[in-house]
């Protein structure tokens, strides 16, 4: 288990979960890594730790390049567990190192752990620390993902050590995105944004300024999951950044349901069919087979957003409701949106979506629902009913 050279002096000394099959609620089928990065320098720096079941895997990756008696510096740029989980194990092996951090990273390190014996120093957005020939600067980047997340930058290798920001769940033999399939590696990084970053899309627009107002000059992102961006690939992963935290869209539709005997599926084929006629780029999700975190990600490139339930014990189907709890909680904005739904003898639960929508601040048409099998006439009505969300 050795280090990878990212640069001169500069060792990725991460880990990869292979195995990793859901984060959160995410699911990953290529897996993860969690990157940290070893700095050779005067002061010898480490950025990040890593999950802790997979600590033996980080420690052996530095030990192949230093001893951990020599690290000066450990910088902690985000305190969620897949990069703090082993800051434990390596401040015991390193008990000499000062934790370099912002001041939520402090309050979250102590709320986490013993933290009695750890020496911190304490930086906000524009602070710098030299190490010798580099000098580490700083910028905070509150919720992208957690209140403590922060980004390092050093100046002298055009080299922005980001975290999670600009990250993918994507497991790979490969360090660098241009050794990967560029493709698959830009298609994780917008699932990454679509199910962690979503609802912050106002706080990567601030930290997008606040690094075009500090001058950045980027030409590496070193993010701590998936592989590393240089060149012109820094260019379009922050031109991605830019346009999925505008909340701009691409203007399709996403027709989202789940169904228990038929009629919401039919439903769902007449919704998807006006969307079709209409001209409008179209996916059908049902939930019995998508993931989730594949249907959140349909909404990045969606103006119009229809989902459809059948009605189970008077409340909404429950993959339905599960869908909707997710994505009320990743926020996605600026959708014109529509509910339908299928009832055996008690209407209403798809009021439970339109609320969802309602609180979201989408536009909206009524909703639409039927008893039991929607027959010709009643496909008919819905068809009318759908094309009024396009205008
Ligand atoms: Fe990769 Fe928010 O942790």
């Amino acid at each position: 288990m050795n280090a990878k050279q990212v640069k001169k002096d500069i060792w990725w000394v991460g880990v990869k979960d292979w195995n990793l099959v859901e984060f959160h609620g995410y699911s990953t089928p290529r897996g993860s890594t969690y990157n940290s990065y070893l700095i050779m320098d005067d002061k010898i720096t480490l950025v990040d730790g890593v999950k802790h079941y997979l600590s033996d895997e980080m420690i052996a990756r530095v030990k192949s390049v230093t001893d951990f008696s020599k690290i000066a510096y450990v910088v902690v740029n985000h305190v969620e567990m897949d990069h703090s989980g082993n800051i434990p194990e390596v401040m015991k092996l390193a008990p000499q190192a000062v934790i370099i951090t912002n001041a939520a990273g402090k309050r979250a390190l102590d709320e986490h752990f013993d933290t009695s014996n750890w020496q911190f120093q304490i930086i906000k957005t524009g602070d710098t620390v030299s190490i010798g020939k580099r000098t580490l600067s700083f910028v905070t980047t509150p919720m992208l993902h957690w209140p403590d997340s922060m980004m390092t930058y050093i100046a002298e290798e055009k080299l922005l050590l980001s975290n999670d920001g600009f990250g993918q769940h994507y497991c790979t033999d490969a360090l660098f995105v241009k050794e990967a399939p560029f493709d698959v590696v830009m298609d994780e990084a917008k699932r990454y944004y679509a199910n962690i970053l979503f609802p912050y899309g106002a706080q990567a627009q601030k930290a997008l300024n606040t690094a075009h107002d500090l001058n950045l000059d980027i030409e590496m992102i070193a993010p701590s999951h998936g592989c590393i961006w240089q060149g012109e690939e820094v260019k379009k992963i922050l031109d991605n950044y830019c346009r999925w935290s505008s909340g701009e869209n691409q203007g399709k539709a996403v027709v989202v349901y789940d169904t228990m005997w038929g009629a919401t599926a039919k439903m769902a084929e007449v919704v998807t069919s006006v969307f079709e006629d209409a001209g409008i780029p179209v996916v059908k999700r049902c939930l019995s087979m998508a993931h989730i975190s594949d249907v959140i990600t349909d909404f990045m490139d969606a103006k119009y957003v229809a989902i459809g339930t059948p009605t189970l014990n008077n409340e909404l189907f429950p993959r339905v409701a599960a869908f909707v709890t997710y994505m009320k909680g990743l926020q996605p904005k600026n959708k014109k949106a529509f509910a339908f739904a299928s009832y055996g003898w008690k209407p209403g639960v798809v009021n439970q979506i339109q609320a969802v929508y309602e609180q979201l601040g989408w536009e909206t048409i009524p909703p639409f629902e039927e008893k039991y099998t929607p027959k010709a006439d009643v496909l008919e009505k819905l068809k009318e009913h759908v094309k009024t969300i396009i205008a």
